[in-house]
């Protein structure tokens, strides 16, 4: 059985690269798994939250995922807070996990790099992630090239309980997808598109208006060759446009270059607009029906249930595995 967990954290409003790395992957693969899509808030507290904020934000990306089109009636969605064994299990796989290996996580490293006082939550932050998986078995995890060192990490940590308690979790492989798992800054195509980039027009947000979406575009660099061609080293701003257009069409990147063979970056932008506009608009239409309801709330709760089902047995079998007294078994 293949099955897949995966979840975008609720740590800043949604952007263009979570929807091409994350959530366009989640859509598209819901049918081939059996799927379960979650919210780690737990994740998100790492670095501070406004509660309201936090709050907010991760009633939002269920709104986002339900709104993309995950069918939460085939695959739940739930908030990692809400299933207790996520917590649990993260403190087991602390107990798996080296100080050594943890604090050469390159996001680790460059989250330190930015600020002044780090929480020890943000330096276990892999562990905990790797629980999320493995609680689930899941055979596949869709992710952004961002996660990949997470997910190694994961699976080394899999082996490792495996060799000392027996075999009890399943070993997780990535999934990510060649074109949209790396979406760059519109300003500057050597940074990641990121939430955390201080200048507004660096990324395109799920919620941007079909103008702001324009105006960025409008902005975002280029080069001085005029040719729209897909090559990374002699062109990465050229070619991240190119990856968002065909995240967006769904097209192959090579249908593209040839469609704008001899047009100008002018034209190759303006058409780029419509095809983002054309897709994040009707999201945004049912993400703004969605948001208000409390059938969100009763979605997250049943998802909550669903998920704490599976999540609690293989609690209990990692904890059996270690020698804890496990009271009443199912
Ligand atoms: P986060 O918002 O950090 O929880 O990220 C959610 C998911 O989106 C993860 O799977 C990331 O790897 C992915 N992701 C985040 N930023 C980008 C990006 N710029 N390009 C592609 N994927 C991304
Ligand atoms: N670390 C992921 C990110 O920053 C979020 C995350 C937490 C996750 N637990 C997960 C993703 C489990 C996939 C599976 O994007």
């Amino acid at each position: 059985m293949k099955r897949i967990l995966s979840g975008i954290k609720p740590s800043g409003d949604l952007n263009i690269g979570g929807y091409g790395g994350a959530l366009s992957q989640f859509v598209k693969y819901q049918h081939e798994y059996e799927s379960y899509f979650f919210i780690p808030d737990l994740h998100a507290v790492t670095v501070y939250q406004d509660p309201r904020e936090l709050h907010e934000r991760s009633r939002e990306i269920a709104a986002y995922y339900i709104a993309a089109g995950i069918d939460h009636d085939k695959s739940p969605i739930f908030l990692q807070s809400q299933v207790s064994a996520h917590a649990q299990m993260g403190w087991l796989m602390e107990t798996q996990a080296h100080y050594g290996e943890l604090g050469r996580m390159t996001q680790f490293k460059e989250k330190t790099d930015s600020q002044d006082s780090v929480s020890s939550a943000l330096f276990t932050y892999p562990a905990l992630m790797a629980a999320d998986i493995l609680l689930y078995q899941a055979t596949h995890v869709p992710v952004g090239d961002d996660q990949k060192q997470h997910l190694e990490l994961t699976r080394d940590l899999a082996q490792r309980f495996n060799n000392r308690y027996g075999h009890t979790f399943t070993l997780p492989e990535p999934i990510i997808t060649e074109i949209g798992s790396r979406i760059m800054s519109l300003d500057d195509p050597s940074r990641k598109m990121s939430k955390s980039n201080p200048n507004q027009n660096s990324y395109i947000l799920l919620q941007d208006s079909p103008e702001s979406i324009r105006k960025k575009l409008a902005r975002a660099v280029t080069d001085s060759e005029g040719l729209v061609r897909y090559d990374w080293e002699q062109k990465p701003a050229i070619s991240n446009l190119i990856e968002i257009y065909a995240v967006f069409s769904g097209e192959p990147v090579e249908e593209i270059e040839q469609r704008y063979t001899g047009q100008g970056y002018g034209v190759f932008k303006k058409e780029l607009t419509e095809v983002v506009v054309a897709k994040l608009v009707p999201i945004q239409q049912r993400f703004s029906e969605i948001i208000g309801s409390s059938e969100l709330d009763q979605i997250l709760r049943r998802g909550a249930e669903q998920a704490s089902m599976i999540a609690d047995k293989t609690l209990r079998q990692a904890a059996k595995a270690m020698g804890f007294i496990v009271s009443h078994e199912q």
